[in-house]
């Protein structure tokens, strides 16, 4: 099979479309068509070894071990192990493989089921690609750590990302009232999506006019854990998504001592793939409550490319990477 591969840490250039094995199965296992991948920041932490403790924890301390990048997918069941009991050959599915050795840039992955779901059927292999990690990010910040509830007003800085734009309209879903922080050329996308109001951060401050949250989803953007904590209501919980290293130490260490026991808690979220949250996530997809939004897909051969792009920070939505037949 085709797949983008790569032997060496360092810059998108390092990542190559070779002809590999195609994956075997075990009886615990699918063997899945690949029609559509997206990037995440992890995929791109893993193919810089950036932080330099990703060496140590992550994909080998001098080269990858595993050698194909890729954690969302969405294709089509080619084979099933005789455990297997969910799918059967010919299904379309979706899910996020992080954990069971990854590598969707590529023709074909070997999965256990419980790693994916039924793809919805109003939605392309690109819609569903773009969906999993970034989508059950947004729920589990907003639902598990947010504990968010209907008519609260929460504020998503970061809103016009991958996560952002799940985590705006999962948030409407909830019933909440929206503000997003983007820049000038996403206001009217996040508009369309769902935010009530929206702050441009090139034009204001980070609301600081004395409005305050009942949460607040920090995705994308610097701003002080006191900024926050200020934004908050009495009761207001921050949620830490994503950001620098120096962002991470903050929320992590900084957080819990800035929280109170009766009061505002300043706390982060680690996505844990399951089943059970992407099934949800396939329900606000079904019932088009939520809709992936797509800045740019790409075929498999220019997935250097599509990194390149990424690693800019400023996607509207996701990036993916389409793996059709024409590319053989
Ligand atoms: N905790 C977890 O389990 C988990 C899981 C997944 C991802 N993450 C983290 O979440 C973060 C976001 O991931 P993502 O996939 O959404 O990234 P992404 O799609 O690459 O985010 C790009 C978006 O960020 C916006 N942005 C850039 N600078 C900004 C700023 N100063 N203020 C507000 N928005 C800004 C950009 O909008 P403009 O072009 O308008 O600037 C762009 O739309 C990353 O740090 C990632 O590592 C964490």
């Amino acid at each position: 099979m085709k797949a983008i591969v790569y032997t060496k840490y360092g810059p998108p250039d390092v990542l190559h479309l070779e002809e590999v094995k195609k994956p075997a199965i075990n009886e615990d296992q699918m063997l899945v068509k690949v029609h559509a991948a997206s990037i995440n920041t992890s995929d791109w932490h893993l193919l810089k070894a950036d932080p330099f403790p990703m060496r140590l924890i992550g994909n080998g301390f001098f080269k990858p071990k595993n050698t194909i990048l890729g954690v969302d997918v969405a294709g089509c069941v080619e084979a099933i192990g005789r455990n297997v009991t969910q799918f059967k050959p010919g299904d379309a599915v979706f899910g996020d493989i992080f954990g069971f050795g990854s590598g969707s840039f590529a023709e074909y992955v070997s999965v256990p089921e419980s790693a994916l779901a039924k793809k919805p059927s109003n939605i392309s292999f690109e819609e569903a690609a773009a969906a999993p990690v970034a989508a059950v990010t947004a729920l589990q910040g907003l639902r598990d750590q947010g504990h968010i509830q209907s008519g609260q007003k929460i504020l998503i800085n970061g809103a016009s990302g991958g996560v952002g734009t799940f985590a705006v309209q999962i948030a409407k879903a909830y019933g909440a009232e929206v503000t997003a922080v983007c820049s000038t050329r996403n206001v009217k996308m996040v508009q369309s999506i769902g935010a009530d109001h929206v702050f441009d951060y090139t034009i204001e401050d980070f609301p600081q006019n004395g409005q305050q949250y009942d949460l607040i989803l920090a995705v994308n953007g610097y701003q002080p854990l006191s900024v926050y904590k200020r934004a908050l209501t009495p009761q207001g919980i921050y949620v830490f998504v994503g950001g620098l290293p120096n962002q991470i130490f903050q929320s992590l260490f900084l957080g819990p001592l800035m929280s109170k026991s009766n009061g505002r808690k300043m706390t982060s979220v680690m996505k844990k793939a399951n089943q059970k949250d992407l099934l949800f996530i396939r329900d606000l997809l079904e019932s088009g409550k939520i809709k992936p939004i797509i800045d740019e897909c790409y075929p498999l051969n220019k997935t250097a490319e599509a990194f390149r792009y990424f690693e800019k920070g400023h996607a509207r939505g996701k990036v993916v990477i389409t793996i059709a037949e024409q590319e053989k």
